[in-house]
């Protein structure tokens, strides 16, 4: 039976007749841990948290989320401040080295990313030989783990922090290249070098949906609502993704590898790859007449296997402040491009039914930064199997921010442990002598 006592901060373990006391940890934000580093040594016991509900992994000055009053900060400025006021290379800057950067510092940054924009035209070779029915994501993350052979000194993970740093803005600039390359081998059209004269959302827009030899002039709508996005989705602290990044990274593997294997680990619908999923379900729900109310059933029953997804979140339990953003966005740029989806009004009539049912009311289920995204993205012309590649380019610098904090804190290789439930010793059976 744990009992924390506050006074002197202590948690204490009655275990098998003894007392064991663990150190309570307390964050900037009064977030409370019990310190059990040292749990197995001093009692032989570990804890069992399958899915890491309760668990925390690190200690990130990176991200804070108050999951029951819906805040979200980066380095400690508010997400709607960021995402009104910012760009995303400022946000990204922000990420990486702790602090907003000053003009000299951001146009350093944004240089050095544009010098390192280049991607080797091995990967364009790689993309033509995918099936262009392939999944994006799967596409991203091979090319992205390919540049590793292109740049080997990125395996020297103990290269002094400026190399490390040519790294990050080769990703910056690489990324948002590579994404383009698969949108246009999947739709056949050419692959078109960067623009360094633009910004980052304008340069990525032309990269996708430009024509050789013709230069793009981005909508500032767009331009705005792309930038807003990639912002929106840039970190948030240990989720599924950015957890894979750290324990891949804190194998000693380079960043390349670890981004790619971040760039998997949000493909799956439960994460990143819900924003094509929750199209998918609104679509399906117009082509079956509209009837909100019969999904919100079906998302209730257990044997249905339907989850309304863009629905529901591990941490915010009240709402996600992004979706709000990106909700309030949604009417700005549809209206603004002269753009009336149906679709919308689907998902607001969704959000509607499921909040004013007991079911998702007393699971806290809101809808999260999923849930409207992909409305923006359709408007915005990128195809639905695209929306989850959208995500993981916003990401990109909260994985790298991630990375180097763990690299910075000299963090061990991550190896949780387990509870074994399997057979007991039992002796070798040669095989003429099996059932
Ligand atoms: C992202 O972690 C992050 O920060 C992620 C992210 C980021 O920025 O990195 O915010 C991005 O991944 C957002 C989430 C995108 N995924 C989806 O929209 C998929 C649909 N939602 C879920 O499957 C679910 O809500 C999760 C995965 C998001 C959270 O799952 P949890 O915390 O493990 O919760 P759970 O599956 O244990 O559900 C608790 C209850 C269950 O019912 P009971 O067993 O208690 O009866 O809520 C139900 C679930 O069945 N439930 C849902 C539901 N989500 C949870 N029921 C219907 N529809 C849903 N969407």
């Amino acid at each position: 039976m744990a009992t924390i006592t506050d006074a002197k901060q202590i948690a204490e373990i009655k275990l098998d007749g003894k007392s064991f006391e663990f150190p309570v940890i307390t964050g900037t934000e009064n977030e409370k841990g019990i310190d059990i580093s040292k749990l197995r040594d001093q009692t032989g016991y570990v804890t069992l948290d399958i899915g890491y509900k309760n668990t925390g992994a690190t200690k990130s000055a990176i991200t804070f989320l108050d999951g029951e009053n819906g805040i979200l900060r980066y380095r400690g400025y508010e997400i709607d401040e960021l995402a009104a006021f910012a760009s995303f290379t400022e946000v990204a800057y922000l990420l990486i080295y702790g602090e907003l950067p000053n003009a000299q510092q951001l146009s350093e940054f944004e240089s050095g990313i544009k010098e390192n924009s280049d991607v080797p035209i091995g990967v364009q070779t790689m993309l033509n030989s995918f099936p262009s029915t392939g999944h994006p994501m799967g596409m991203v993350a091979s090319s992205v783990c390919s540049l590793s052979a292109y740049y080997p000194e990125s395996l020297d993970f103990h290269r002094p922090e400026a190399k490390k740093q040519l790294t990050f803005k080769r990703l910056m600039g690489k990324f948002p290249v590579i994404a383009s390359w698969v949108h246009r081998r999947k739709t056949g059209s050419n692959f078109l070098d960067p623009n360094p004269n633009v910004s980052y959302t304008s340069n990525f827009m032309g990269l996708m949906f430009g024509h050789e030899g013709k230069e793009y002039e981005i909508d500032p709508v767009v331009e705005d609502a792309i930038n807003k996005l990639l912002i929106l989705h840039a970190d948030h602290e240990q989720n599924c993704s950015t957890s894979t990044v750290r324990i891949v990274g804190s194998s000693q593997a380079n960043l390349y590898a670890s981004i790619a294997a971040g760039v998997t680990a949000l493909w799956g619908p439960l994460h990143g790859g819900a924003n094509q999923e929750v199209i998918e379900m609104l679509e399906m729900i117009k082509a079956d007449g509209g009837d909100v109310s019969k999904y919100v059933e079906k998302a209730k029953d257990k044997n249905s296997n339907f989850r309304l997804m863009g629905f529901g979140h591990r941490v915010y339990k009240n709402f996600d402040p992004r979706a709000r953003i990106i909700k309030k966005a949604c009417d700005d740029v549809l209206s603004k491009l002269g753009i009336n989806d149906s679709i919308l009004e689907i998902a607001k009539g969704l959000e509607e039914a499921a909040l004013s049912d007991d079911y998702f009311k007393e699971r806290k289920l809101y809808p999260n930064v999923d849930f409207y995204s992909g409305i923006i993205y359709r408007a915005l012309g990128i195809p639905t199997e695209m929306f989850t590649v959208m995500f993981a380019l916003g990401r990109l610098p909260g994985w790298i921010g991630q990375w180097r904090e763990m690299v910075q804190n000299g963090e061990p290789i991550g190896r949780p442990r387990q509870i074994y439930i399997g057979p007991n010793q039992r002796p070798f059976v040669p095989i003429e002598q099996r059932a």
